[in-house]
């Protein structure tokens, strides 16, 4: 579809206003070019930078993109450590065109076991973009659904050791508060690359009713064109799955 008529649908339609992508395959787009991982890895950049671009000129406002799993350890060391000074580098380049392009960064997940320096430099990228407000950007790294769901449960803990809260009384919201991203819309669509539908532990509470997009594209082939079309499949099913998704927009379509 063309992002011609793409436009013409969202005049009228539900953009999702927050999509979370889980990159995958990277490394068959490396091995089909006969090349080492690392490379796949590489041009995965490309294609973080594009989709940004894509997701900040539709208007959506939220960006979710799964770097580093917490399972993602288990690699070998030589993958985890190129990954992690890949991280670095991108961090340090890419910060200033952010900022200037009022992308507020966040990266959610056990930050904790990163080395020293890589945590300072996501400490200062934070910060210099805290108050843009054009699209939240948050980068999963070392990051799982269950691992947020269970230091969620454990601040919700404290509170009842605290006697702040009692057990019989804690209720799904105690819990929603305690999680990242508490602050943002729940997760309307979410994408996955190179063919494999998974969720492979990624959002999970906040991805309760997302829509599941599933593409074949290695993640270093994917473009501003594929977000695209990834949000038309979604604005179609949005706006047809239910008589009631129709009635919820009349007042957004009356503005
Ligand atoms: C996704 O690509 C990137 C990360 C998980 C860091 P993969 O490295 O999983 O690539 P495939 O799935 O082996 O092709
Ligand atoms: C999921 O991809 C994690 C990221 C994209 C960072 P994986 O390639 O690690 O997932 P599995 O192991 O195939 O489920
Ligand atoms: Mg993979």
């Amino acid at each position: 579809m063309s992002s011609q008529s793409l436009d013409a649908q969202l005049e009228s339609a539900a953009l999702p206003q927050h999509i979370a992508v889980i990159m995958d395959g990277n490394g068959r787009w490396a091995k089909a070019r006969g090349k080492a991982r690392v490379f796949g890895h590489k041009a995965g950049v490309k294609a973080v930078r594009k989709t940004v671009k894509a997701a900040s000129e539709l208007g959506v406002k939220a960006l979710t993109l799964f770097a580093f799993s917490s399972e993602n350890w288990r690699r070998p060391e030589d993958e985890v450590s190129v990954l992690m000074e890949l991280f670095i580098s991108v961090l340090s380049r890419e910060v200033k065109r952010l900022n200037k392009n009022g992308v507020q960064l966040r990266v959610i997940g056990d930050t904790s076991r990163f080395n020293p320096s890589l945590q300072q430099k996501i400490a200062e990228a934070e910060a210099l973009t805290a108050g843009n407000e054009r699209l939240v950007l948050n980068i999963a790294a070392n990051y799982g659904g269950q691992w947020d769901i269970t230091q969620a449960a454990r601040r919700v803990a404290e509170q009842v050791a605290a006697g702040q809260l009692q057990a019989s009384d804690i209720t799904e919201q105690d819990i929603a508060r305690q999680l990242m991203l508490s602050d943002l819309p729940d997760v309307d669509l979410m994408i996955r690359t190179s063919g494999e539908c998974r969720i492979s532990n990624f959002i999970l509470w906040q991805a309760a009713y997302a829509e599941l997009y599933f593409t074949e594209q290695y993640w270093p082939d994917f473009n501003e064109q594929s977000l695209f079309d990834a949000v038309a499949w979604y604005v179609n099913r949005s706006l047809w799955w239910s008589p009631l998704s129709f009635i919820c927009l009349f007042p957004r379509l009356l503005r």
